[in-house]
């Protein structure tokens, strides 16, 4: 992994937003999964600014969302489907159906997640995938005790994860769904690229089990050990765990004297 420490999580957000705007310019017709959570939110608002600024385009992407709540009406201001029209497909200027999402409000998820696991087989699968980071070390919503080569499916929210998106619905974690449809990890390693995004304290343990814990679906995100191009911006809060953060440091210090690079 590629982990890169910034002082605050204005400018890890920066680092990670320029690496996506980079893709997409190498890339005009990237697919680009994308993560709700605040944490990617700054990734969000520095490509906005690349497409204002700069006329990077975009009307060429197709981007699939990590997961949906079960039994949130599409409308529902914290569906997934309307946070994401919120926060990528509205600022952004895309076009809907360049915007996919698993249909977590449909009478039968198991087949909805079968459906959107070849969905993105179809498109040619993910090329670079957004990753944010559960306090207990989910990504997407793929909870302690998930499969480590799952692919889409319907998982039980654990306790930790309603309390902590309880936030979200009037602090009630009771009003948290239940049930949701996710990527499945091993859908998440099929990308070519990962770029994580986490700030703040309560991500450090997390963070440090990511990076140097053993691969364990005690945290899920462990599994990104295993792909071969996962770049981590964190900020120095989320980074306070790490026991190599002296050497990563370095890794970045010194990344420009490689011949070539
Ligand atoms: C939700 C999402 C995850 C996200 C997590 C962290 O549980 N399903 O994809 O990583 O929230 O959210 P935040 O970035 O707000 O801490």
């Amino acid at each position: 992994m590629d982990v890169v420490i910034s002082p605050t999580p204005v400018s890890a957000a920066s680092q990670a937003g320029a690496k996506v705007a980079e893709a997409i310019a190498n890339n005009p017709r990237l697919v680009l999964g994308v993560a709700t959570g605040s944490s990617p939110l700054g990734i969000y608002e520095y490509v906005r600014r690349e497409i204002e600024e700069n006329g990077l385009d975009v009307s060429g992407i197709t981007c699939f969302a990590l997961d949906e709540y079960v039994g949130l009406p599409e409308d529902h201001p914290e569906s997934y489907h309307r946070v994401v029209a919120a926060t990528v497909t509205e600022p952004w200027g895309l076009k809907p159906e360049q915007v996919h999402v698993p249909a977590g409000n449909t009478g039968n998820p198991r087949q909805a997640a079968l459906d959107y696991d070849q969905a993105i087989k179809d498109a040619g699968g993910v090329d670079l995938q957004i990753v944010g980071i559960g306090g207990n070390g989910h990504i997407g919503f793929n909870e302690p005790g998930s499969s480590l080569g799952s692919r889409t499916r319907v998982k039980t929210l654990h306790p930790r994860t309603r309390e902590d998106n309880a936030r979200f619905f009037d602090g009630d974690m009771n009003a948290v769904p239940i049930h949701c449809v996710t990527q499945g990890i091993g859908t998440i390693l099929d990308a070519g690229s990962v770029v994580m995004i986490a700030s703040g304290e309560a991500k450090a343990d997390a963070i440090a089990k990511m990076v140097e814990g053993a691969v364990s679906s005690n945290c899920p995100a462990s599994a990104l050990q295993l792909h071969p191009h996962v770049f981590v911006y964190i900020d120095d809060a989320a980074a306070a765990d790490l026991q190599h953060r002296d050497y990563y440091d370095f890794a970045v210090a010194n990344a420009d004297k490689l011949p070539g690079a």
